[in-house]
């Protein structure tokens, strides 16, 4: 009789071309397989349990495991999938969604627009906001701006506003008319205005925080001193909001609500459904939607499962916990108690400083790049499920259940990790 080995990874080298990896390394190490997820903790398929730091990548803000937005997308699928966004086609709960999310806009009568997800509403943004000057008369104004440090997902225009050069490089030019300036001198945005000429600039895309590129909070002023150059110069202002967005600030729906920055664009994803399933969404302001409703423009732009209506159901589930369990007060309670229990940290020999004090997010820099990777690992050694971002930083950004309680316990555990 056959007594064959269940098949590991390490037997099979499995079929599966992670994202974002060096998949030499993921192979000779073997994958991270997560099982299941209850609240603010993810189990592996060995039984492990372990805090998650991360949400996931950013987006799990009512926590794992809740049956209720499961129930809510097997509904909508037992009665209908999709059906198309298109012309004037649209399904009933999508419809539903769109005016819950005019009603939350961070600029009153926003019209949504929406997406797949956050690179999808990212190449929406810098579709529209050339549009949009092509239909206002100035079909000059082509350039799109972005920072350093910026992520701004991962399709073609989004590639290129990365404001991480390793994302960027190595596959030729992706998208004329894209540039780059410091991420936290508002003064380097005016000089390149100066430098080309507003008449030639059609947009900047600015994340209120810097996330992937680091996790690096605005300096004082400096959202509401780019928001200002952008209104001078007629440069339209794109709020990347992917991260930052539906309650990730703390306190606000939107970074844009907190900051009051009357964006132009603002694109999202993540938290709008938590997670739970994929699903993006651009808020644009009326005046830039004013041409494209006014009667005789088309706008050729589109994807088949923007708008899917069982990603509005699960958008309709997330969004009614985050109300019914005041999630927006949480994440600001968050924001505090992350502040309050990371800042220890900051006295250990291998951490260069602690970011955090807006939003339920913050990052553990270490003092070595070299060492964030093999630490993620340690990290797990220690019950915590956590991720490099940046330059050797520790991305923190639990999601909204995380008590204090398990907040100190975290701060514990990474300290335990550092050694
Ligand atoms: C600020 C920002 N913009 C855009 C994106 C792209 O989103 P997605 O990965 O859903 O395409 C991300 C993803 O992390 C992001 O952090």
């Amino acid at each position: 009789m056959s007594t064959a080995a269940e098949p590991t990874y390490e037997s099979t080298h499995s079929a599966l071309w992670h994202g974002f990896a060096d998949m030499g390394a993921v192979t000779s190490g073997g994958p991270f397989v997560v099982s299941r997820g209850d609240g603010a903790y993810i189990w592996d398929r060995e039984g492990n349990k372990y805090l998650d730091a991360t949400a996931g990548l950013w987006f799990t803000n009512v926590g794992h495991g809740r049956r209720e937005i499961a129930d809510a997308v097997a509904t909508q699928l037992g009665s209908l999938a999709h059906y198309s966004n298109f012309g004037d086609f649209v399904p009933e709960t999508t419809l539903a969604l769109a005016e819950r999310l005019g009603e939350i806009a961070p600029v009153a009568g926003s019209k949504i627009f929406f997406t797949s997800g956050g690179s999808d509403s990212i190449d929406t943004a810098a579709k529209l906001a050339r549009r949009y000057w092509h239909e206002a008369g100035k079909p000059d104004k082509k350039l799109i701006v972005g920072r350093q440090k910026a992520y701004h997902g991962m399709h073609v225009a989004g590639t290129a506003l990365a404001g991480i050069p390793v994302n960027r490089e190595n596959y030729g030019e992706l998208m004329p008319d894209a540039r780059t300036v410091a991420w936290d001198d508002a003064k380097s945005l005016l000089a390149l205005i100066e430098e080309v000429g507003a008449d030639k600039i059609a947009a900047f895309f600015c994340e209120p925080i810097i996330g992937a590129g680091g996790i690096y909070l605005p300096p004082e002023g400096y959202l509401q001193e780019v928001r200002q150059i952008c209104r001078d110069n007629d440069v339209l202002f794109v709020a990347d909001e992917v991260v930052t967005g539906f309650g990730r600030i703390g306190g606000s729906w939107f970074a844009s609500t907190r900051f009051d920055l009357q964006p132009d664009l603002m694109t999202t994803a993540k938290g709008l459904t938590s997670g739970y399933v994929p699903m993006g969404a651009v808020f644009i302001a009326p005046h830039i939607a004013e041409p494209f409703f006014a009667g005789g423009v088309w706008w050729r732009h589109g994807y088949t499962y923007g708008g899917h209506a069982g990603a509005a159901a699960a958008a309709m589930a997330t969004l009614d916990i985050m109300e019914r369990e005041n999630l927006l007060q949480e994440s600001a309670r968050l924001e505090a108690s992350l502040h309050t229990h990371l800042a220890p940290l900051a006295a250990h020999p291998r951490v260069q400083e602690i970011r955090s004090g807006l939003g339920a997010v913050a990052a553990v820099q270490l003092v070595d790049p070299a060492e964030a990777l093999p630490f993620v690992k340690t990290l797990r050694e220690h019950g915590v499920s956590g991720r490099a971002a940046g330059q050797g930083a520790m991305q923190i950004s639990p999601s909204f259940v995380m008590t204090d309680a398990e907040v100190e316990e975290l701060a514990g555990r990474i300290l335990s990790a550092l050694g």
